[in-house]
């Protein structure tokens, strides 16, 4: 299989069922995943204010194409070539296949202090978890 990175289309991107919970920003950079030439799904990410290297990222897969491993290649992909060395998740508690598939490829939950402050301080919603990756 052959994974590529094509402009970022988005009437695509709004035929992609689950697209709503990816929403779509004017500071973000968007590709169009494609699947052996074919059009598979989206990723991206919002750069953070702090530290530097770090994003959030975004991903969206057609359903025909999940389950085959996508979300750690595209997102990989997306890091280097944005030479980024941290990606922050925001992921919705009732979306056990985004979770999974972020932890399968490294990514881990921040401890309930961390996700704690963020509550508070209004960076998280309550039916939310943030997970990161950090590259060394
Ligand atoms: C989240 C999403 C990108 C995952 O794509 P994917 O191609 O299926 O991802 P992967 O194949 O890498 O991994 C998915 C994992 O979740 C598991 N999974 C799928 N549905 C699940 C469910 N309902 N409950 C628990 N696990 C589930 C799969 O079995 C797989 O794990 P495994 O390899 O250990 O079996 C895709 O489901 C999607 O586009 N959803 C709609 C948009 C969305 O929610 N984006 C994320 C916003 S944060």
């Amino acid at each position: 299989m052959e994974i590529e990175f094509d402009e970022f289309n988005k009437v695509f991107f709004e035929t992609l069922d689950g697209h709503e919970s990816v929403s779509i920003s004017a500071d973000g950079t968007y590709y169009t995943i494609l699947y052996d030439n074919e059009k598979a799904g989206v990723v991206g990410y919002i750069p953070a204010k702090f530290p530097e290297h770090a994003g959030f990222v975004q991903i969206v897969i057609a359903p025909k194409f999940r389950g085959k491993g996508i979300v750690g290649t595209a997102e990989n992909m997306l890091m280097q070539k944005h030479n980024l060395k941290i990606l922050f998740a925001t992921i919705k508690k009732d979306n056990p296949a985004s979770i999974r598939a972020h932890e399968k490829i490294g990514f881990t939950i921040l401890d309930n202090e961390e996700l704690g402050e963020l509550r508070r301080k209004g960076f998280l919603k309550s039916d939310e978890i943030r997970m990161e990756k950090i590259w060394i």
